[in-house]
């Protein structure tokens, strides 16, 4: 059938694929993006390991996902000190910025946006990544996770408390990153603040137990957040500055705990002030049930959140056709990000037009070296669409 019929059908959804709301066009700051699907980031380990330079197997890689209304890329560590995790890349030397205009280059060819996710893995970075010396974060909790290293998964250790130096350097760090992202002719930036990185471990009570201005209640521990977004702001318009944010419930130090939700709104309801690209929030990945966090599963978290955020509202979290669709429907969110669909169908965009079936990930390759599994997936012939 020629695929020009196919937007006259009825998706297996009931909706008529023309007008699905995750292909109605949406104005994100300065950029008109075609449809509501946002790539969500996805760390790879396709680049150098020595200097930390994005490849052009990752140009290729971004390229092919273009259709996404946009792109954020992968965690890329703001500084030496921000890298925590073998294989990924970085933007604070010239040498990245060239790599990563190479990315944006072949991006921007191919009629995509693209923004640049800025990371610091804090206490999740380990020893074998920094020449022996530990890892920097809040106070010396171990985090009880695992660091990827060169060498494989190794536990993490309990890092070295920032000094009120340190801290002054990373923020400037992350303003120094944002303007090596433009310079690299990204369309804005993302700063990364959940999940088990820098700043979360800032967020969070268990794992800052500072008594410093940095510290202590929720204002003092969500006090070097608002720094870094200032200082971003520095250089970047905010409508080209975005965040990703929101409570979790991981494991050791990072259960949910009391203040988590709290923290949450607090640090959420002062963004939304910022006049931000948007703010990118995560469903539940794990189960809440019997946490503070248990209301916030499902579409819990975007309705909860939704009257906090005065911007847009990109979901995330094992999102389909059919989901995406009714949270735009139903006001929930603006843009839904697709994190795993987007590793095995390059094509996801006009997949999910179409309502074809999702090509599944081969795990063995997702966090791996070279195109096997990367840049090989196919997309769709023509004809099978
Ligand atoms: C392989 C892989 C790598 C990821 N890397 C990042 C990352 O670098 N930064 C980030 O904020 N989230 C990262 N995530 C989380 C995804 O952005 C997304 O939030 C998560 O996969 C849930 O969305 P999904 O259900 O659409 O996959 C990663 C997830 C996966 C599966």
């Amino acid at each position: 059938m020629p695929r020009s019929a196919r937007t006259h059908e009825f998706g297996d959804a009931g909706v008529l694929t023309a007008t699905q709301p995750l292909f109605t066009p949406y104005r994100l700051g300065a950029l008109d993006l075609p449809n509501r699907i946002v790539m969500a980031p996805l760390t790879r380990m396709r680049a150098r390991s020595d200097d930390h330079v994005p490849t052009a197997l990752q140009a290729e890689y971004y390229a092919q996902r273009a259709a996404a209304g946009l792109i954020v890329t992968e965690g890329v560590a703001i500084s030496p000190d921000g890298f925590g995790w073998a294989d990924t890349p970085g933007l604070w030397t010239q040498a990245q910025v060239r790599g990563w205009r190479r990315v944006t280059d072949a991006v921007h060819a191919a009629g995509g946006r693209i923004l640049a996710q800025l990371w610091h893995t804090g206490a999740m970075s380990h020893p074998d990544l920094r020449g022996g010396a530990l890892p920097l974060s809040a106070s010396n909790v171990d985090p009880e996770q695992r660091s990827v290293t060169a060498a494989g998964r190794v536990p993490t250790v309990a890092p070295q408390p920032m000094t009120r130096d340190e801290i002054r350097q990373t923020v400037a760090d992350y303003a120094r990153a944002a303007r090596n992202a433009m310079t690299a002719g990204f369309d804005g930036v993302q700063i990364q603040a959940n999940y088990l990185y820098l700043l979360a471990q800032f967020l969070n009570r268990a794992t800052n137990r500072r008594t410093d201005e940095y510290g202590g209640e929720i204002e003092g521990r969500a006090r070097i957040l608002f720094e870094v977004v200032e200082a971003i702001l520095d250089e970047v318009d905010p409508s080209k500055v975005g965040v990703k944010i929101g409570p979790m419930h991981e494991t050791g130090p990072f259960a949910a705990n009391d203040e988590t939700l709290p923290m949450a709104e607090y640090a959420i309801r002062e963004l939304s002030g910022y006049g931000l690209s948007h703010l990118l929030i995560m469903g539940n990945t794990t189960d809440f049930t019997g946490t503070p966090l248990e209301p916030l599963m499902g579409d819990g978290m975007f309705r909860h959140f939704r009257p906090i955020f005065r911007g847009t509202l990109i979901a995330n979290v094992l999102m389909d056709r059919e989901r995406g669709n009714r949270l735009i429907a139903e006001g929930l969110a603006d843009l839904v990000a697709f994190g795993r669909p987007f590793i095995a169908n390059p094509d996801l965009v006009e997949r999910l037009r179409t309502g074809a079936p999702l090509a599944e990930i081969d795990w063995t390759t997702v966090y791996a070296s070279g195109p096997k599994g990367y840049s090989d997936y196919p997309a769709l012939q023509p004809a099978s669409l």
